[in-house]
């Protein structure tokens, strides 16, 4: 399986963008910045444009969900954009009902919790359903990708637990405890939920990257909530699954020639919010770069990581409200803790809040820039 002439990173669009460069490990001259949850509510571009189309209609409408990616980028000058979209878009397009309620999250009118359930899942909502169902989100990527020029798209999915955490639920939780005593108390049960969330998350990655994503960000937000002995043993299987979808798919870089030259894959970046305790286990899944939330300092997590693996974070978003001084010198310390990784992608250490000032994260991406 290979990338198409036309795709950005084998044309050379993309492949010597200072984000692809850091995901490779190296330092370009200019540090890479873009912002998990960029698209969206902090924007009143965002707001206006969505006052006309429900959440989950936005996201599978090609114009309207490449307007909202391009949104941010045009604003800020960030060196990515991030799709918009969302990690239920995959169920929702195989046909599970799922709906994306203001203020709490994914809602589901059919809770997966019993061997029936899962069983009922995967005859119905099927790879192949989704993969017809996503010519929208294909034509979403090709759309935004004509626009971007050389800023690569970041393509993402949900991980198996994440979506699995809301699927047992039935809606958002706190500790996800429904979820995790499932994996307890049916293992096979819950290994066949989490394949199954794979295979999904897997085609809707492998959709974004034939289209034109130049890279991928797995979120695994609710990990954190697990041990690193159930991750490993519940959980890891399961999220290298999905990314083995866009792993298989792989190009000749343009930039790279005589004896570096080879056959690349496309960059993966895995996240979870809450995770110091999992940084091996989630650098084990095999990526090419961590994201860190704000509460490991990124030189502590390199160390842990035997300062092998690229690193994206971690400004904490509750500092985009603090004074210009507080929130500067917040910056200069992430970004020198930084220095300590092979390579680094400026990031948030979680989603931009909805009540972001916009003109404070521009001003970060000139100060990131300036260096
Ligand atoms: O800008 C981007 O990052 C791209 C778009 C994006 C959205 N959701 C759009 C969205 C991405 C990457 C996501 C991922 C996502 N969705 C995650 C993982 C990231 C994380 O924050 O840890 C999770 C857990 C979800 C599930 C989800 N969808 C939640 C918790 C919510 C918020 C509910 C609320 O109203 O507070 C959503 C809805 C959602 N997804 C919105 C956006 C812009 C808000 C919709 C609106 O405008 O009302």
């Amino acid at each position: 399986n290979s990338l198409p002439g036309t795709h950005p990173l084998v044309d050379g669009r993309t492949s010597g963008a200072p984000l692809i460069r850091a995901l490779r490990g190296d330092r370009p001259e200019r540090l890479p910045v873009w912002f998990m949850r960029q698209a969206g509510r902090s924007l009143p571009e965002y707001r206006s444009l969505r006052a006309h189309h429900r959440m989950l209609d936005a996201c599978v409408n090609p114009e309207v969900a490449s307007e909202i990616t391009l949104q941010p980028v045009r604003r800020h000058g960030v060196d990515a954009a991030v799709f918009f979209s969302d990690i239920v878009v995959p169920l929702r397009l195989a046909g599970v009902e799922v709906d994306l309620v203001a203020g709490r999250g994914p809602v589901f009118e059919h809770p997966v919790r019993s061997a029936d359930d899962v069983a009922r899942c995967r005859a119905e909502f099927t790879p192949q359903r989704l993969r017809e169902a996503l010519e929208p989100v294909r034509e979403a990527v090709r759309l935004t990708v004509a626009e971007l020029g050389e800023t690569p798209l970041i393509g993402f999915a949900g991980a198996p637990f994440t979506l699995a955490a809301y699927l047992v639920e039935g809606g958002p939780s706190r500790d996800h405890l429904r979820a995790r005593t499932l994996m307890h108390a049916e293992p096979e049960v819950w290994r066949e939920l989490l394949d199954w969330a794979a295979e999904l998350s897997g085609t809707f990655l492998e959709a974004q990257v034939e289209a034109g994503a130049s890279a991928v960000q797995l979120f695994d937000s609710w990990a954190g909530s697990l041990s690193a002995v159930d991750y490993r043993r519940h959980v890891a299987p399961a999220s290298r699954r999905t990314l083995d979808a866009v792993r298989g798919i792989s190009y000749r870089d343009p930039l790279r020639e005589g004896y570096a030259a080879g056959r690349e894959s496309v960059p993966i970046i895995h996240f979870a919010v809450g995770s110091g305790h999992l940084l091996e286990e989630l650098a084990e899944v095999g990526v090419s770069a961590l994201g860190v939330d704000w509460r490991t300092p990124l030189d502590a997590a390199s160390e842990r990581l035997g300062d092998l693996l690229p690193l994206q974070g971690n400004v904490d978003p509750a500092y985009l409200g603090a004074p210009a001084e507080r929130l500067e010198a917040h910056l200069d310390e992430v970004i020198r803790r930084g220095r300590r990784a092979p390579a680094h992608v400026l990031n948030l250490g979680h989603g931009v809040p909805p009540e972001a000032d916009p003109a404070v994260l521009t001003r970060i991406v000139e100060l990131a820039h300036d260096r």
